[in-house]
């Protein structure tokens, strides 16, 4: 389906601005689509009853439409008027967790249009317990359909900024409930018969159920018949994925689960904290626990780096093993890792509350893979589980050397958008800065317009300014660019170097910017020797790639340094031989530059 913007852009409202909620409320009402927070995701809602305000959220999503959306009510007396039937299980159900994480299908009345539940005679009933959801709700008084208010087959938002990723200028407005208290969408029954069918794992577990039926249990859902329809229409899909490979890191056997049993098990190694420090106050027998826990990581990490040497591989971990990675402190290990800790290691309450914008942080970071713990055992682990597998379960396998597949292009945030905003600048330094330095700044400004915006890779909420000049330590000022060199690198990026003007490198320039690459090892090191007080920001290409761990070598297993020969006064060929070169490298250095500027691509 086609995904046609709508607006400008998309507004954001603040929970504590009632006007804006009623405003929000008003326009629902009306037939637009409004993003909501919930206890569980964030939900994209429209008015459940109105066919063509349907359509508007499945083209928004960019979902199938055979897919049934979950019907909100702010107030349980609605339920009355959007079900025609309510069995003593389904009553059962809704006294014991409405308003909570639970949907509960039941049969529909006429009036909850068949947009809404994708022709079946069911609909998913669900009160939230979310104040802002229920305020709004409220404010609307009509049934709210909402799916979760992601593009299709992404993570779900549980944030606000995550649903304006996905969605600016698609919908009216988002309104700004902070953080999701569970991450993970809802239990959903199906009560429409005696026995509960559990269609989806979610906080409200088996447990949960059982514990107010009266005799019996739930069962989980079976596989789906091809030929039926699916109880869940939604759980054929694929889902919950980030544009990386996700691998579950299994925990090892007989490792207890936080809070697993009703006793409220504490886990063996939870009173472990999350500091090198820490772990060293362990116990022989925790330490033995932790190293079981943390070397599928370690070893899975090693093979993926022994056959794709450029690989970035995220981890979605405890924190424990954080700091045995920062214990361990393998350059090269660290160099290709990004952690996302979720808290400690056996918290699967914490694993699920981050699980979605976890994924999300690890993608912006430009992993190829992820590597996220896994949790056995009952209880909420059955939907954490189940969310992590749908995520995994896709793809080739990684192949070296292969690219990785190419993500869809996604509408950039515009930097208003951003809470707040710094800049960050790289230099690039040759001798005369009249062909490799302006090649490079050239080249890498079409790198970083095609990728922007950028935000900081630690307040996600706070967009950089890129910039990136040039400069040459022996340059006379105002020369122009050697045009055999802009006729290359027009060849190569559309856009040549023309208007890049000489000028001798100084201070003042290496003050203003944030990171220093030189083109060859020895001017580096000739500005560390001038000013050694501005040493941690001055490298060369090759000090740089090595700095992060990126050991390069060639067929014959030497250790390849980036050196790139002056082609002045050579052939055309020569010329564009060495933009090429130079772009290449460029392309493999780029999101380390952007790290080393403390930025991440959205
Ligand atoms: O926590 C949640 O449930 C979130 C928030 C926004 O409330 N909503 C959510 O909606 O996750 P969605 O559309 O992403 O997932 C709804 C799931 C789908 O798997 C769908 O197939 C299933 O519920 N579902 C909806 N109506 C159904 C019905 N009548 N019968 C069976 N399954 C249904
Ligand atoms: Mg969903």
């Amino acid at each position: 389906m086609e995904r046609v913007k709508k607006y400008d852009k998309t507004l954001l409202i603040d929970s504590s601005d009632s006007k804006g909620i009623k405003d929000c409320a008003r326009h629902l009402v009306n037939g637009e689509v409004i993003g909501f927070p919930t206890e569980t995701v964030y939900g994209l809602g429209c008015d459940a009853r109105n066919g063509e305000a349907v359509k508007k959220v499945f083209e928004a999503k960019g979902r199938p439409a055979d897919n049934p959306l979950i019907c909100h009510i702010g107030d349980k007396d609605q339920i009355k008027d959007i079900v025609s039937e309510i069995t003593p299980l389904a009553q059962r159900l809704i006294d014991a967790f409405m308003p909570g994480p639970i949907t509960v299908v039941m049969k529909k009345a006429a009036c909850i249009s068949d947009e809404t539940t994708a022709g079946l005679d069911t609909v998913g009933v669900r009160m939230p317990s979310n104040p802002v959801a229920n305020k709004f709700l409220k404010a609307c008084g009509v049934p709210v359909a909402a799916p979760s208010a992601n593009l299709s087959g992404r993570p779900s938002p549980t944030g606000a900024r995550s649903v304006l990723e996905d969605m600016d200028g698609y919908i009216y407005a988002v309104i700004d409930g902070g953080d999701s208290e569970f991450g993970l969408e809802s239990t959903v029954v199906d009560c429409t018969g005696t026995t509960p069918v559990i269609l989806r794992p979610g906080a409200v577990t088996k447990a949960d159920i059982d514990s107010v039926l009266k005799g019996g249990e739930a069962v989980m859902s079976g596989s789906l018949a091809d030929k039926e329809t699916p109880k869940a229409p939604g759980m054929k899909y694929r889902h919950y994925a980030p544009y990386a490979q996700v691998e579950i890191m299994k925990m090892p056997e007989g490792t207890k689960i936080e809070g697993d049993d009703a006793m409220g098990s504490d886990g063996k190694i939870s009173g472990a904290t999350c500091t090198v420090e820490d772990l060293k106050k362990l116990s022989d027998d925790e330490a033995k626990e932790l190293v079981n826990i943390v070397s599928p990581f370690i070893l899975r990490s090693r093979e993926i780096l022994s056959s794709n040497p450029f690989a970035r591989i995220g981890l979605y971990c405890g924190s424990e093993i954080k700091a045995m990675y920062d214990k361990m402190n393998d350059k090269i290990l660290s160099a290709h890792t990004e952690f996302c800790v979720y808290g400690k290691t056996v918290d699967v309450s914490a694993a699920s509350h981050g699980l979605f914008e976890g994924l999300r942080y690890l993608d912006v970071q430009e992993v190829d893979v992820i590597l996220a713990q896994g949790f056995d055992g009952e209880g909420l682990s059955v939907a954490y589980m189940n969310r992590l597998s749908k995520a995994s379960g896709k793809k080739e396998e990684l192949t070296p050397g292969m690219p990785k597949p190419a993500r869809p292009s996604r509408t950039p945030l515009p930097l208003d958008a951003f809470k707040d905003t710094f800049t960050a600048s790289v230099l690039f330094v040759d001798d005369n800065n009249t062909s490799l330095s302006c090649c490079l700044e050239s080249l890498m400004r079409r790198m970083l317009e095609k990728n922007e915006p950028y935000t900081s890779n630690r307040e996600s909420d706070t967009g950089v300014e890129i910039y990136c000049e040039s400069a040459g330590l022996t340059a006379m000022d105002g020369m122009d660019p050697d045009s055999q060199m802009d006729k290359a690198v027009k060849e190569i990026s559309g856009i040549g170097i023309n208007s890049i003007e000489s000028r001798r490198a100084n201070p003042a320039i290496y003050d203003c910017n944030d990171l220093i690459l030189t083109v060859r090892d020895e001017q580096a090191f000739s500005i560390i020797k001038a000013f050694p007080e501005i040493k941690e920001k001055v490298f060369s290409l090759s000090t740089f790639a090595a700095a992060n761990g990126l050991v390069m070598k060639d067929s014959s297993g030497k250790v390849m340094s980036i050196s790139v020969p002056d082609p002045t006064g050579e052939n055309f060929e020569t010329y564009l031989h060495t933009a090429k070169a130079l772009n290449a490298w460029l392309e493999i250095l780029f999101p380390y530059i952007i790290k080393e500027l403390g930025a991440a691509r959205i």
